[in-house]
């Protein structure tokens, strides 16, 4: 086991951007993926254990909560949380906090992979998607410098009300957009979709993708898709897909990276 840990969830790159960016400072860092149940649990016994996730509908994205319980992380190391999002950081971090105490965290914006919802790079503030990975990388380093020098956070992560609304509604729209999930004729059957799902969501039928109804809205396969054949209504017809590009579906789907 590596002297730093941390756990990471990303859907399309950016969370595993930053936990990468962090990680390198640190050195000697195991990035643990969380999309499914993570491959190493017990973490009491390592200098500083860190969490970098996106912000979906307001909260953690679906399932995460269940995964952080089956981690065991206090007493011993220092705890970081970095939350990822597009205009918000929402009620992640203080849902991460109540289940693992934090010493310290922080957020970072993004390009919005939300793709049904808006295009990428309607942040906030908008931004090119060089501009956001600059600033990106550049808030990564000084996450990672406070968390060299085991700085704490002075006071806890924010839980604003329409945010906890808005998770607390999130699973019903998120099974009503699983629903909406299609295929084009650009599709060559390659699979990628189904090896990417954290879910085993979807299931390759005569060469092409079924998608079923247990979706987290990760929303790896629809970014990620070298053909862009995969849709979710009519605003995903035109609009530019987005992936971050230090990050690759491989990578993404990798169960540990470690970074000396
Ligand atoms: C399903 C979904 C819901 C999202 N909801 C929010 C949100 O409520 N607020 C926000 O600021 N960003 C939201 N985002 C944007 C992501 O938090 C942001 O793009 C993040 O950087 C993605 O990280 P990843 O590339 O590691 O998956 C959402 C993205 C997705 C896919």
């Amino acid at each position: 086991m590596s002297k730093n840990v941390i756990f990471c969830f990303s859907g399309t790159g950016n969370c595993l951007d930053i936990a990468k960016n962090i990680a390198r400072e640190l050195g000697d860092t195991d990035i643990v993926m969380m999309r499914r149940a993570p491959a190493v649990t017990d973490v009491r016994f390592c200098e500083r254990v860190g969490f970098v996730f996106p912000c979906h509908a307001g909260g953690m994205p679906l399932g995460m909560e269940d995964l952080l319980r089956t981690l065991s992380v206090k007493p011993n190391p220092y705890t970081f949380g970095v939350v990822s999002y597009a205009g918000y950081p929402g009620i992640g971090l203080s849902q991460l906090n109540s289940i693992i105490p934090l010493d310290y965290w922080a957020g970072i914006s993004h390009q919005s992979a939300c793709i049904w919802l808006m295009p990428h790079t309607l942040m906030f503030p908008p931004l090119t998607p060089e501009k956001a990975q600059k600033r990106s990388e550049e808030l990564a380093a000084q996450i990672a410098a406070d968390v060299k020098a085991f700085r704490k956070s002075d006071k806890a992560p924010a839980a604003p009300l329409f945010n906890r609304i808005e998770a607390s509604v999130w699973p019903k729209l998120a099974a009503k957009k699983a629903a909406a999930f299609s295929v084009s004729g650009k599709c060559i059957g390659c699979g990628q979709c189904a090896r990417l799902c954290p879910k085993g969501n979807i299931r390759m039928v005569g060469g092409r993708p079924d998608f079923g109804k247990d979706c987290i809205q990760c929303l790896s396969c629809l970014q990620f898709c070298p053909r862009e054949a995969i849709h979710m209504g009519g605003p995903t017809v035109k609009r530019e897909r987005w992936h971050n590009p230090n990050v690759s579906a491989e990578e993404i789907n990798e169960k540990i990276i470690h970074i000396d």
